[in-house]
């Protein structure tokens, strides 16, 4: 374990911070993802099998399904029961301490699998795996393969090496690869919503973030790829696709044949414009990159989502700047005023995190305040988690207390648990296009689907016969912190 953490606070954290999750629904983290996608489900046509589980981001996520569509392309099939893998992964997560402990916990509980069937592979791919490189292998005996982010088109050679009892190891991060040419295979899907990876990388180094470190450099996927992408979804039946970037509004691509740049307000045009009835979400912005251009082009297209999560971090300007933000409070409260102005119904959300380095009360009522100012529909809120390496490990000191990062935090959810409420209130009594991704998980005599804003709307499914893909227009007369509850106006 690192650092001087005591077992007992991981725990607590773990606590608080995963009810955090359960109650914010984040849909930006996973944890222990089993694949599940019926099409690549081993069978007697299949030599080995494969298990996959995915932790941290979407990003992460949607990695996933270009691995699975790498192995796949090797003859090999996909079961949910490890017992059954000649070859299990984990896709892991660096971003807080948490993550990590997380898959190393989980990786012990394979151990007596590996002893029952000695000529099984574990392999650890993404964040972690680019973190600590061989250490990894050092650390955790169990491991065979350790292979980071940019290096999945290289599994299959790494996982020959390894078959011949070697340690594989393949943590280049490239200036380049996009996985532009490789068809992710669609997992855990409902067969209506997709991710789209369009970028790779972070150029930002905020302080406290292990990202650029794990994930290499900032690249942008070829435009033509990502609509051939998002094309092919929609003719097999998706309603809407989720483009993912560590910073979106940064997208930048140069088609070498045609010398023409394509911005990401271009580019959500041409998303837009496959179909009306193709919704279309991005994430994440960053507010020193979200631009005039692609507010105006989410106002002009009905089918782009009306949902921003835009990451705060604090609201006290000299701790953003320690984070290098390069955004002050104004500047950030300028930008949501502006989101108001071009879409009053735009949904924000944001990301907080609470007991960064050197934070005083007064930081920490400045961050409550801004919450007040925006009203975020909802907030992912975390302790802060000093991360080897960031620039805040090397130049400031982990100096805040965790009783009181635990305590800020406590303070930050219960507001950001009084504005969901009153904000989801605010919507009863006003119909919403919805559109339906599934029941409800609660009844099959429901369904579930969500509004342009993101909100799950959850609606009895009645007399009439839509199916998951049709949108419905529901009316809201109830609400919970996190649902809306309507019934079905057409
Ligand atoms: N500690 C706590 N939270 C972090 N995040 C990123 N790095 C850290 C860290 N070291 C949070 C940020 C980011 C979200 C994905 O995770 O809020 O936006
Ligand atoms: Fe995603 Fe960041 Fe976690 Fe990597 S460290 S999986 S980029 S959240």
């Amino acid at each position: 374990m690192e650092k001087n953490m005591q077992m007992n606070d991981f725990e607590n954290m773990i606590d608080i911070e995963s009810k955090i999750l359960s109650t914010s629904r984040d849909p930006h983290q996973y944890n222990g993802e089993v694949f599940e996608n019926e099409s690549i489900v081993a069978s007697t046509q299949h030599q080995k099998r494969f298990y996959l589980e995915s932790y941290g981001c979407q990003m992460n996520f949607a990695d996933s399904e270009v691995v699975a569509s790498i192995l796949q392309a090797q003859g090999y099939g996909a079961t949910k029961e490890p017992a059954e893998a000649d070859l299990i992964l984990l896709n892991t997560c660096s971003i807080r301490e948490k993550a990590e402990l997380t898959v190393r916990k989980r990786l012990t509980e394979f151990k007596k699998i590996k002893k029952n069937n000695p000529g099984l592979l574990i392999g650890m791919l993404g964040c972690m795996a680019e973190r600590l490189k061989t250490k990894l292998l050092e650390e955790e005996k169990l491991v065979d393969l350790v292979v980071g982010p940019d290096a999945y088109r290289t599994l299959p050679d790494l996982i020959s090496e390894a078959e011949d009892g070697q340690k594989a190891v393949n943590v280049f991060l490239s200036r380049d690869e996009t996985y532009a040419d490789i068809a992710p295979v669609r997992l855990n899907s409902n067969g209506i919503t997709a991710f789209v990876s369009i970028m790779r990388g972070c150029n930002n180094m905020c302080s406290f973030c292990v990202v650029p470190f794990t994930r290499g450099r900032e690249r942008s996927r070829d435009a033509d790829s990502i609509i051939a992408e998002c094309q092919e979804l929609y003719d097999t039946g998706y309603k809407e696709v989720t483009l993912l970037g560590q910073n979106v509004d940064s997208y930048y691509w140069n088609n070498p044949e045609t010398g023409h740049n394509i911005t990401f307000a271009q580019l959500l045009e041409r998303v837009a414009l496959i179909s009306p009835v193709l919704r279309i979400r991005f994430s994440t912005s960053h507010p020193k990159d979200i631009t005039d251009d692609v507010l105006h082009i989410m106002a002009k297209y009905e089918n782009i989502c009306k949902y921003i999560h835009l990451p705060l971090q604090s609201g006290s300007t000299r701790v953003l700047q320690l984070m290098n933000r390069t955004y002050t409070r104004e500047w950030y409260l300028a930008k949501v005023k502006r989101i108001k102005e071009i879409m009053p119904d735009c949904s924000i959300s944001a990301d907080i995190i609470t007991g960064f380095c050197t934070e005083t009360e007064e930081d920490h009522q400045d961050t409550m305040d801004i919450m007040w100012q925006c009203r975020y529909d909802y907030s992912y809120m975390f302790m802060y988690s000093e991360r080897p390496g960031t620039l805040a490990a090397k130049r400031f000191t982990d100096d805040i207390p965790h009783d009181v990062k635990r305590r800020r935090l406590q303070e930050i959810v219960a507001i950001q648990n009084k504005l969901s409420f009153e904000n989801y209130s605010q919507d009863i009594g006003k119909t919403y296009k919805v559109l339906i991704e599934g029941n409800s998980k609660r009844s099959a005599a429901d369904w579930m689907g969500r509004n342009s804003q993101n909100k799950v709307v959850v609606f009895p499914k009645g007399d009439f016969s839509y199916t998951s893909g049709d949108y419905v227009m529901v009316l809201v007369h109830e609400c919970t912190q996190g649902t809306l509850l309507g019934t079905i106006m057409n």
